[in-house]
């Protein structure tokens, strides 16, 4: 190792140690003779002092120093003098009185100072996102959003659950968004959609036999992106055999109580409250209530609520046909069945839930259609004949043919959940690489230009 410690490691403990730091130089003060630099890492800042009187050769390198240079320092941890000390670092108590120091990598001025909190543009911050992400509030957020990825994987391997990858290059699962496509250049013509979600994968590993499945999956939309939307996101994605919607209920519950105690400390009482759709359109005019304060919460800050009974065809006005509030693949109340065959459809009520924190929708699922008879006639209502509907989906039609279990899941938005988890403002704060609201990467310029070459290969020709 180049360091024996690191830079938010040091205490009075340490007094009269020698140590070798290595990290970013941070800020730098210059008090006649001495000079000071906070040096900086992942793990925080300690204060150097190098004395011109105690070691002459270094003081031209010292002098060289600007900020972001990458350094290693050898020095003696000593008391801070009285009057100096800092409560606010862990290293406050102590300074490192340099002896040795090493540039391991110069720097050039950055575009913006680390954790300096002024006003940056969101493009600036993007494009050197690897400064950014150097700063104290984004190493929280990615190293919080780390624990609960942990948190949740060791709760569901407890559960006895599977993770189980599914494939990026797919074909259209419908969500509600267009699909991001993707040339085949073996198969001509052709096209992979980057998938929406996993929802048929997940549903045919069940008839499959894994009856308890999970995945941490990257999922991809084209739509219009807002302060919540991400054009690729990540969802944990949760499907089970032989449940009904209180064993997922239980579930999610029990697994939300677990990170918020693991991650943050923090008890959230279970079960959480529950509204059907209705009522909540009749009582808070939105599908996505802030409960916060009403009857309805919890509390403390994250107030929960599971929202039930959707209806499960909504009326598209401008195509003047009913389409699936949820997916199509969602089953309907058992005592609305009869209602598929008259022309009432937007009575029958859906097997779907959301759950809501704080007025965020974090999660979506519902009891699964696992007849194929049934599955074909919801096809035939959202307007799909039998040969479009053979043509998109007969691959999920004809697994239903050989034994498909009653099965049911929910998918939770993770980067969603993070943002309210780390109480940020934007989805973009919890994303290592996220893009920008038109759906650009200001650092590696995506999407770009491609070579005609490729383009060749591939027998596509641009438009214009
Ligand atoms: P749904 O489409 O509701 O359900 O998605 C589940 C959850 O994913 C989050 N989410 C998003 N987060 C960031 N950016 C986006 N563009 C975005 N879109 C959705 C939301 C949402 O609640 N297959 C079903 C789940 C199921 O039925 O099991 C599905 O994808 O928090």
């Amino acid at each position: 190792m180049l360091r024996t410690h690191t830079c938010g490691e040091l205490s009075k403990k340490d007094i009269g140690k020698e140590v070798t730091l290595c990290g970013w130089v941070h800020r730098r003060r210059d008090h006649g003779e001495l000079i000071f630099i906070d040096i900086r890492d992942a793990y925080g800042l300690t204060q150097l002092i190098f004395d011109p009187k105690k070691d002459r050769s270094m003081h031209k390198k010292v002098h060289e120093l600007k900020s972001e240079y990458v350094i290693q320092v050898k020095g003696i941890v000593q008391e801070r003098p009285r009057g100096t000390i800092n409560p606010k670092l862990s290293t406050g108590e102590i300074e490192l009185l340099a002896g040795g120091l090493d540039i391991l990598n110069p720097s050039l001025t950055p575009p913006f100072e680390v954790d300096k909190k002024l006003e940056i543009s969101e493009e600036t911050k993007l494009k050197y996102r690897y400064i950014d992400l150097r700063g104290s509030g984004m190493q929280r957020n990615m190293r919080l959003r780390h624990k609960i990825n942990s948190s949740i994987r060791g709760f569901l391997e407890r559960e006895n659950f599977v993770e189980i990858e599914t494939p990026f290059l797919t074909r259209s699962t419908p969500e509600g968004a267009r699909d991001y496509l993707v040339p085949s250049r073996l198969n001509t013509g052709k096209f992979y959609a980057l998938p929406q979600s996993p929802q048929l994968f997940k549903q045919i590993l069940m008839v499959s036999g894994f009856d308890r499945y999970f995945q941490i999956a990257r999922c991809f939309r084209d739509e219009d992106l807002r302060k919540d939307r991400q054009p690729e996101f990540t969802q944990l994605d949760v499907e089970m055999s032989f449940v009904d919607e209180e064993d997922i209920f239980g579930l999610s519950e029990n697994l939300l109580k677990k990170i918020f105690k693991d991650v943050a400390g923090i008890e959230i009482p279970v079960p959480f409250p529950r509204l059907k759709y209705s009522e909540a359109m009749e009582k808070f005019g939105t599908d996505k209530p802030d409960t916060r304060g009403t009857k309805h919460a919890g509390e403390n800050n994250y107030s929960f609520l599971w929202i039930t009974d959707f209806p499960l065809f909504k009326y598209n006005k401008e195509e003047k046909r009913w389409e699936s509030e949820h997916h199509p693949f969602t089953a309907c109340k058992e005592e609305d069945v009869n209602l598929l065959d008259g022309k009432d459809l937007g009575r029958i009520r859906a097997r779907s839930y959301d759950l809501v924190v704080n007025g965020a929708e974090i999660a979506s699922g519902s009891i699964r259609i696992h007849k194929r008879e049934v599955q074909e006639k919801i096809f035939k209502t959202i307007g799909l004949d039998k040969k479009d509907a053979a043509r998109r989906f007969g691959f999920l039609l004809e697994a239903f043919k050989y034994g498909a279990p009653p099965h049911g899941g929910i998918a939770f938005g993770l980067d969603r959940f993070v943002t309210i988890f780390t109480k940020s403002n934007s989805i973009r704060d919890v994303i290592a690489f996220p893009k920008t609201q038109k759906a650009v990467c200001p650092m590696t310029n995506a999407p770009s230009d491609i070579d005609d070459k490729q383009l060749k290969e591939l027998h596509i020709k641009k438009a214009k």
